[in-house]
């Protein structure tokens, strides 16, 4: 059957990653967290002192840039993809709440944007491919075969985010966490480059009542039946 591309865009932590990994396991695809690469350019920013209190150097960024190398691994035991940074096994140290209230700066800068954007198509070009992130279906692959574009209310996205933080030892309260969330939010949809918008041939998936099985029943169903019209669509025209 053929490959496709699956662009899955949406607010932060409405469960992006969790559907797009189990759709790459389910249907063999390659999976790639683009919010993991403008997290790891932000390790990199963070710890050479690129990046102070949200508040960016540019001149410094622009020269360091070409120093930054982003690149996926894959964890055998995890069964996916991790993201490195040049060459280092960073997956754990992006998830924290210091990395999350700091991405949002980096990832609005365009040069930072180009670079990531680059690498990402050629991830994808070969299709069989599963992007998340904010531009995924309007910049990056705006011919994706499946947009998707996610959203959940925020108390829920919060709980998510929250119990995500607690299971790796972090902890914070609930309102903290809900801050960072809608500022990230609110920074991401008003930025000048390529900001968060839906598609306009976007489905939206509304999670905030589905659980991560029926959301992925419903989306594997949406495959099949738009692989079905599309093989539809591919087969020769019989001649007469
Ligand atoms: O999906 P995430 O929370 O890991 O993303 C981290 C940040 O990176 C998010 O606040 C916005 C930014 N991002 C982006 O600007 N474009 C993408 N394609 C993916 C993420």
């Amino acid at each position: 059957m053929s490959k496709i591309t699956i662009a899955i865009d949406g607010y932060s932590s409405c469960g992006k990653s969790t559907l797009a990994k189990a759709l790459a396991q389910k249907l063999n695809y390659n999976y790639i967290d683009t919010g993991a690469m403008y997290r790891a350019v932000t390790i990199y920013c963070l710890r050479n002192d690129i990046i102070t209190d949200a508040k960016v150097d540019y001149d410094k960024l622009l020269a360091s840039l070409k120093n930054i190398e982003v690149s996926f691994g894959y964890n055998t035991q995890t069964k996916t993809s991790e993201v490195l940074l040049n060459g280092e096994h960073v997956e754990r140290e992006i998830r924290t709440m210091h990395v999350a209230n700091n991405v949002s700066a980096i990832s609005s800068i365009k040069e930072v944007r180009q670079k990531m954007v680059i690498l990402q198509r050629e991830m994808g070009k070969h299709k069989g491919v599963i992007m998340d992130g904010r531009d995924i279906g309007s910049h990056v692959f705006p011919d994706a075969e499946l947009k998707l574009f996610m959203t959940a209310e925020d108390s829920v996205r919060t709980q998510r985010r929250l119990d995500e933080l607690s299971s790796k030892g972090e902890y914070h309260t609930f309102e903290d966490v809900k801050r960072s969330l809608q500022k990230r939010d609110h920074d991401d949809t008003t930025r000048k480059e390529n900001p968060l918008v839906q598609a306009e041939d976007a489905l939206v998936l509304d999670n905030t009542d589905l659980s991560k099985e029926e959301q992925l029943e419903f989306v594997v169903k949406l495959i099949d039946d738009l692989l079905l019209t599309k093989d539809e669509f591919l087969k020769p025209v019989a001649k007469h």
